[in-house]
């Protein structure tokens, strides 16, 4: 098969793509199989009642970074799902670990072949995972505009499992073909099926839970496909590279979703002149202390899925180049991190301490590290806006440690603070922390569902702008 270097993609076919697929008939007659099989999950799990919508969607036509989404009315069943990956560089080599300065991979050495297969796996699961969890929130949308954004992380999601499908189809044989298959067969929250990883298998109840993972979960996968990205298999790294741009996307919906929300809270407050943070909640606004308790949940479920702080299959797939570090190609030092330590954290004698460890096996605490500085930068982004408005109140990231499943401060109870307390004191706190079922009753208890051009729900400020330069009153999703 040719490389996709220079390529269009090709939408004349029935896959768009390229890689050239109709220069590999047995592997373009397996997809066109498998495709089938999708259409009927997106119809089964996808959106609900949604097929005869007409919706303003972007649909990739280049891997070039200028210009390439074509915008335009689509039935989302009629989405080109296509494989795109980004240009080959013939002369790209392996940027770390024990292959260092060898030529990447355009095919799978057989002693990685079951690590990459997991990993490609374990990524291909939590996209279409995410759409099955969204699926109803369609019928309480706050705008057009925010229900035409859902809908399209939702249709890029699904291209992203196309993404990890064509190397399980393309580079893994017959187990390629069946693990293609079981991503169509499990579902989020199915107690006999389920998503392979704990935060996709939660309810998306409501649209600040949206807006949250968009923000929190979604970055989670970007830092992942950001490691991915330096994979010394070729074709694995192209492809994440191509899925960065289109998620690019969903953490902006994410991030604007929560400022606007935060926005009219902040309005509402002020121009009642409401000083008492929880008043706000009976002016039908989401109140800051409750947006708090969200960050607080969504933030740590997230840092759960970097898995153990310690970990020697971080260590050996950074080892076997499998899965390098953010920006790997630019960083300095020798690439091999035999000689090197890095900091974690954890509890000792009742207190937090900080120790350092090999920097080989801490390579899931410094992709989650990473993700955290971001994180942060979103937070000081949010916080101008009560900042501006005159309102003080600042959100805060809880202390890493706190409310964790997985890594170690599993089984410790950690307060927001830092706090090393018993189970007693943090189940007595757990309801100014957590959102509760009352909290999610009372969101919940906003939504509605507006449907009308430049209207949006009482709980969230208009965005500044609209979608592909439309004004914002736009009717990004038709009904007729
Ligand atoms: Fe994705
Ligand atoms: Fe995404």
């Amino acid at each position: 098969m040719s490389d996709s270097q220079q390529q269009p993609i090709d939408y004349s076919q029935s896959i768009p793509n390229n890689v050239d697929l109709a220069g590999d008939r047995s592997l373009q007659r397996a997809l066109e199989r498998w495709q089938p099989a999708f259409l009927n999950w997106w119809h089964d799990a996808g959106p609900e009642d949604t097929h005869q919508l007409r919706v303003y969607l972007r649909t990739a036509i280049s891997v070039d970074r200028d210009g390439w989404a074509n915008f335009g009315y689509v039935r989302m069943p009629e989405y080109r799902w296509g494989i795109f990956l980004t240009p080959r560089d013939p002369g790209r080599t392996i940027a770390f670990g024990d292959h260092q300065g060898q030529p990447a991979w355009q095919e799978v050495p057989g002693e990685y072949r079951s690590a990459l297969r997991r990993i490609i796996v374990t990524q291909g699961d939590t996209e279409p995972a995410s759409v099955e969890q969204q699926r109803l929130l369609g019928k309480t949308c706050p705008s057009l505009y925010d229900l035409r954004n859902l809908f399209q992380v939702n249709v890029e999601e699904g291209r992203h499992l196309w993404a990890m499908v064509y190397l399980l189809h393309r580079f893994f044989g017959r187990d390629g073909r069946e693990e293609a298959e079981a991503l169509l067969q499990r579902r989020s929250g199915d107690p006999d099926n389920p998503r392979i990883l704990t935060a996709f298998n939660e309810k998306t109840g409501h649209w600040l839970a949206f807006f949250m993972f968009a923000f929190f979960t979604d970055r989670d996968g970007k830092f992942q496909l950001a490691a991915l990205a330096e994979s010394a298999f070729d074709p694995l790294a192209r492809t994440t590279r191509f899925m960065l741009t289109e998620e690019a996307h969903h953490l902006f919906v994410g991030e604007a979703g929560i400022a606007r929300t935060i926005q009219r809270t902040c309005e509402v407050m002020k121009d009642r002149g409401i000083e008492d943070l929880a008043e706000a909640r009976q002016h039908g606004v989401i109140d800051l202390v409750t947006l708090q308790k969200f960050v607080n949940f969504h933030y740590s479920v997230t840092l759960d899925l970097y898995g153990s702080e310690l970990s020697s299959n971080a260590a050996n797939y950074f080892t076997g180049g499998l899965k390098g570090r953010v920006g790997e190609s630019r960083l300095s030092g020798d690439h091999s991190l035999v000689n090197e330590s890095y900091p974690v954290q954890e509890v000792d004698n009742g207190g937090i301490v900080t120790r350092q460890a090999p920097a080989l096996t801490t390579l899931n605490a410094r992709l989650r590290d990473d993700y955290i500085a971001e994180i942060q930068g979103g937070l000081d982004r949010w916080n101008r806006i009560p900042e501006r408005l005159g309102i003080p109140f600042r959100f805060r990231l809880p202390h890493v440690g706190f409310h964790r499943k997985i890594g170690s401060f599993a089984g410790h109870w950690i307060t927001p603070e830092g706090g090393v307390v018993t189970r007693e004191q943090w189940e007595a706190r757990a309801a100014d922390w957590l959102p509760t079922g009352a909290d999610h009753a009372f969101v919940t208890s906003l939504m509605g569902e507006v449907v009308t051009p430049g209207q949006f729900a009482n709980w969230i400020a208009p965005p500044v702008r609209g979608i592909n330069n439309l004004p914002v009153d736009f009717a990004y999703v038709r009904f007729d």
